[in-house]
């Protein structure tokens, strides 16, 4: 399958405000190449905005977004991203919606194959000329993510993907994006509500959230970073993960040991 490298991707310094309120703070991460991390954090903690400035979408005020050692400037070629919603345009079929992410200078007999290529890797061969309306939710989010990888990006930046979808759908989801991920190499950056999808998908999880003890018009930070120990594919709910869970719910503010969850 086509494939570019997976491309490395660091945020030095990286901070983001809009008129009095400062969303991002010193934010410092290092992705290696071919790297899945996921992105935790409460809502409005600043996760989407921080996305945004990899995807090249927003400018951060301080700091630098470096992709495989070139400071990125805006909208960028080597990077790929996908939303919550498909946002597939409704008068094209799939095919033709996943057209739209080629690259401009695409011969057409290479885009067609390559467009064959993907339908096929998220399994909507047989749905390539159905128009939007008539797919559900995961076969449309599934051509989201065609259209996404079109380009061959070296990193591919998620925004809570699945968030959208049924649990089942969602799990399905996760397992098509690392045979993406093994098909074609990229770094991905995804955000995730889920801490199980975090723990199920990526090599490291982030969480973002303002410090302790500071303003909250302060800036959110990285809190921490968890290294998910085990090798792709892991055992959903394996008990070896569990005091991670426990540990990231708890950096979400969630109690795991609320009464309704004891027996
Ligand atoms: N373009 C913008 N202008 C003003 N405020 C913004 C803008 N983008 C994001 N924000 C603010 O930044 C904060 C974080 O937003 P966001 O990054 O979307 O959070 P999350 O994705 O974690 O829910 C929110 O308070 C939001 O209102
Ligand atoms: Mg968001």
């Amino acid at each position: 399958m086509a494939s570019s490298p997976a491309l490395s991707v660091t945020l030095e310094g990286v901070g983001r405000t809009f008129g009095d309120r400062r969303v991002l703070r010193d934010i410092e991460l290092e992705i290696a190449a071919g790297e899945i991390v996921a992105i935790i954090g409460a809502s409005g903690s600043g996760k989407s905005t921080l996305l945004r400035q990899v995807g090249g979408l927003d400018q951060p005020d301080v700091g630098t977004v470096t992709i495989d050692g070139t400071a990125l400037r805006g909208v960028d070629q080597r990077t790929a991203i996908a939303f919550q919603e498909p946002r597939l345009l409704p008068w094209r079929s799939v095919a033709r919606n996943v057209e739209v992410g080629l690259p401009r200078s695409t011969p057409r007999a290479d885009g067609r194959a390559r467009v064959a290529q993907l339908l096929e890797l998220v399994q909507l061969t047989d749905a390539a000329h159905l128009r939007p309306r008539q797919i559900s939710g995961g076969m449309a989010q599934r051509a989201s993510l065609a259209r996404a990888l079109a380009r061959e990006p070296g990193v591919l930046v998620l925004d809570e993907p699945f968030g959208a979808l049924d649990a089942l759908t969602r799990l399905t989801m996760q397992d098509l994006l690392l045979d993406i991920h093994a098909a074609e190499p990229a770094t991905i950056l995804l955000v995730t509500h889920d801490v199980d999808e975090a723990l199920y998908l990526a090599d490291r999880v982030v969480l973002l959230g303002a410090e302790p003890g500071y303003a909250p018009n302060s800036g959110a930070v990285v809190r921490s970073v968890i290294t998910v120990p085990g090798q792709r594919p892991r055992d959903r709910g394996s008990s070896s993960l569990a005091h991670l869970r426990a540990q990231l719910l708890d950096g979400l503010g969630v109690s795991t040991h609320h009464p309704a969850h004891t027996f």
